[in-house]
């Protein structure tokens, strides 16, 4: 399928990255995009090393794969050349020219506001601020504006749509999830752009003829970084030190606890509708008991068993996504692969 898109669906944090560095490794995309802002941080375990990407597109794991910023990603520049260095994709990076600069002065002002940090939860790296100057139409750095960066300036619209044209197949990583959508979440406690995949097409300059599969990414219960609705929340405090140390439920960016409650199966329909998911990507079936996979095993017991029972309700939901992976463990390949 041309554009592979992975897109959240509860409140950011399901592992989007290690699902997207999963496709990327199997899959060998021509390219690997991403949009947003580095709000989100991505978590990679690959080859003993843990990658916590902001920026960088997690399909850096596969050498072949071509790494991609749209005109939807917000950079703050430090830390995307951090990335580079760790990941070592920068003979690989091409870079939208109206992707926009997080600048120190956006940072600042939504670390000032009491309001956005307080009630918000706000993770305070500045996206807000630099989007909301953005719909101002105010004076902004664009990534064509930045010396750092003019080396992996490339118009990314008529790149991708040749490569499309080619007949080339391609990833599209989103960030966070259905929660914090602006415009399909629990608002105000929501972030500043959409988190569907339409609007992840729309940042990359990809149309929606190109969309194949839509990977919905789950786990088995909902956590929370911030503030806003979480059902049934759990505040047994020996069950909460479970989920931030095996599970590791600690914000890759905020490095706030996060808050943990129950699988909401209201909103995971709601995301599979409103991005037409295809298939369903389950990540730390491993907190639950009854999930020992030692590899190639398949079938789950307990807790486990219990859960992917109630995924049924979810691949009856149109359009009828199928459980596709499961990811038991934080390795890049502790993957059941069932597509
Ligand atoms: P902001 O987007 O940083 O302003 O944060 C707005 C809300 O979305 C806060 O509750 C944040 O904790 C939450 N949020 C933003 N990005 C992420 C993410 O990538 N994972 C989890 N929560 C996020
Ligand atoms: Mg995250």
């Amino acid at each position: 399928m041309p554009v592979d898109i992975v897109v959240g669906g509860q409140a950011g944090d399901e592992g989007k990255g290690k699902i997207s560095a999963y496709l990327a490794s199997k899959n060998d995309y021509a390219y690997s995009i991403r949009v947003g802002g580095p709000n989100a941080g991505h978590t990679v375990f690959y080859k003993d090393k843990i990658y916590t990407l902001k920026t960088m597109p997690s399909g850096f794991v596969n050498p072949r794969t071509r790494l991609v910023l749209g005109a939807g990603t917000y950079i703050i520049t430090d830390w995307l050349e951090k990335e580079i260095k760790i990941t070592g994709g920068g003979d690989r990076l091409i870079i939208d020219p109206n992707a926009v600069i997080v600048e120190p002065r956006h940072t600042k002002e939504e670390q000032g506001d009491a309001r956005m940090m307080g009630k918000i939860g706000s993770v305070g790296t500045g996206l807000g601020a630099a989007v909301r100057d953005r719909i101002e139409r105010k004076k902004l750095r664009f990534a064509k504006d930045e010396p750092r960066l003019k080396q992996y300036v490339q118009d990314v619209p008529e790149l991708l749509n040749k490569a499309l044209a080619k007949g080339r197949s391609m990833l599209l990583e989103g960030t966070q999830g259905m929660k914090l959508s602006l415009l399909h979440g629990e608002y105000p406690f929501v972030t500043s752009r959409d988190t569907t995949a339409s609007t992840f097409m729309g940042e990359a300059g990809l149309g929606p003829k190109y969309a194949g599969d839509v990977y919905a990414v789950f786990k088995p219960y909902v956590t929370r970084v911030g503030p806003g609705p979480v059902a049934k929340e759990q505040t047994d405090k020996k069950l909460l030190n479970k989920y931030h140390t095996a599970g590791r439920e600690v914000g890759s960016v905020s490095g706030r606890l996060r808050r943990v409650g129950e699988f909401e199966m209201g909103l995971a329909k709601k995301t599979v509708t409103i991005n037409s998911a295809t298939m369903l990507a389950i990540t730390h079936i491993d907190l639950l008991d009854g999930a020992d996979i030692s590899k190639g095993t398949r079938s789950f017991t307990g807790s486990a068993k219990k859960f992917m029972a109630t995924l049924e309700v979810l691949c009856r939901t149109y359009p009828n996504p199928k459980v596709a992976l499961i990811s038991y463990g934080p390795g890049l390949f502790d993957v059941l692969d069932l597509r």
